[in-house]
């Protein structure tokens, strides 16, 4: 059976309280979630996404003053991020509380916080009280979901998957979230995202790590975020002419004047390149300022080798 889509939030609530799977809007992607203090209901999350059980999920919360209760300690860096990105596009990782479940974190000592920001996922999590773990509600190693649709023709055939989507409509950032690792001194960014590096560096005074290559949060491989058809990178406008033109039918994204235009359609032309049944997609790389971090950090795993 198809999953209800729907938004209807006293419903999303309904299937969370016994254990169920919503998947949820937010402002970078949607989520697959489930009751963060329900072991066997997060267990259903791997097994939905075919996700390796030793990658940690994030822990979503209504409000940043909950930060404390899923954290031992807050580092002084992450008390900062929080009061100045949440609600946002931030992930920060932080000594775990005592009473988070193994399951969430992988057995990690840290555990990966977030306050998105959607209406409806917020009135969600402020009416649920507790925490909700969800990773990204794709099937594993493929495109984040950014629309209500999307998550349906990823999960909702899947046996057990998904029991309801509470449809939010396009997810307005579009990548996911910018994860900082604040369990070190200084912090480091593992994940590029939807706040821009530069942005956590300021709002450190400087006191952050550089980030070493491509993201690296735990069980990013390099390969992710991938369509089924190749993808090729150009550096400038020339490079996209000389590669488009050696493909029968590519999907070409050249414009990249736009950054916050460019994260908003990127997973949507991603897919559209399947759906079409392109041969590729040829994409200009923007510039490593601001999102373009983000986006090329996807652009480079959508590209890289894949075993089969
Ligand atoms: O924007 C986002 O962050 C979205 C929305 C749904 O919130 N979520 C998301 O989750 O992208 P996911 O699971 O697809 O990616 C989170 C990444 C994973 O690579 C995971 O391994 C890493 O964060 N992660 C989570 N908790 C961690 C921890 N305690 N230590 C190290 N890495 C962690
Ligand atoms: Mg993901």
């Amino acid at each position: 059976m198809p999953p209800r889509v729907t938004t209807d939030v006293d419903a999303a609530l309904e299937v969370l309280r016994s254990g169920g799977l919503v998947a949820i809007p937010t402002e970078t992607v949607y989520g697959l979630a489930a009751d963060a203090s329900n072991e066997t209901a997060v267990r259903r999350i791997f097994a939905a996404k075919q996700r390796p059980v030793d990658h940690p999920l994030i822990v979503h919360l209504a409000r940043a003053e909950q930060l404390r209760d899923w954290a031992a300690t807050v580092p002084a860096s992450a008390a900062v991020l929080a009061a100045a990105c949440w609600p946002g596009p931030l992930t920060v990782l932080v000594p775990r509380a005592a009473h988070v479940l193994d399951v969430v974190t992988g057995g990690r000592p840290s555990v990966g916080i977030r306050v998105p920001a959607h209406p409806l996922t917020t009135e969600l999590l402020e009416r649920f009280g507790g925490g909700l773990a969800a990773p990204s509600a794709n099937r594993f190693g493929r495109v984040s979901p950014t629309t209500a649709e999307h998550v349906v023709r990823d999960l909702g055939d899947v046996p057990n998957g998904v029991d309801l989507v509470l449809d939010g409509g396009p997810c307005p950032v579009g990548v996911e979230s910018t994860i900082v690792d604040c369990t070190v001194e200084p912090a480091q960014v593992l994940r590029p995202g939807g706040i821009p590096t530069e942005q956590v560096a300021a709002l450190l005074n400087g006191a952050l790590a550089p980030a070493a290559g491509p993201s690296r949060a735990a069980g990013m491989q390099a390969s992710h975020y991938a369509p089924r058809c190749p993808v090729l990178l150009a550096d400038t406008p020339a490079d996209v002419a000389r590669l488009a033109a050696q493909q029968d039918d590519p999907l070409v994204i050249d414009d990249a004047d736009d950054l916050v235009r460019y994260a908003q359609q990127l997973y949507h032309l991603l897919r559209r390149a399947d759906d079409e049944h392109r041969s590729a997609v040829v994409a200009l790389m923007p510039p490593a300022a601001g999102l373009g971090h983000a986006i090329r950090d996807r652009l480079v795993k959508a590209a890289a080798d894949r075993a089969g």
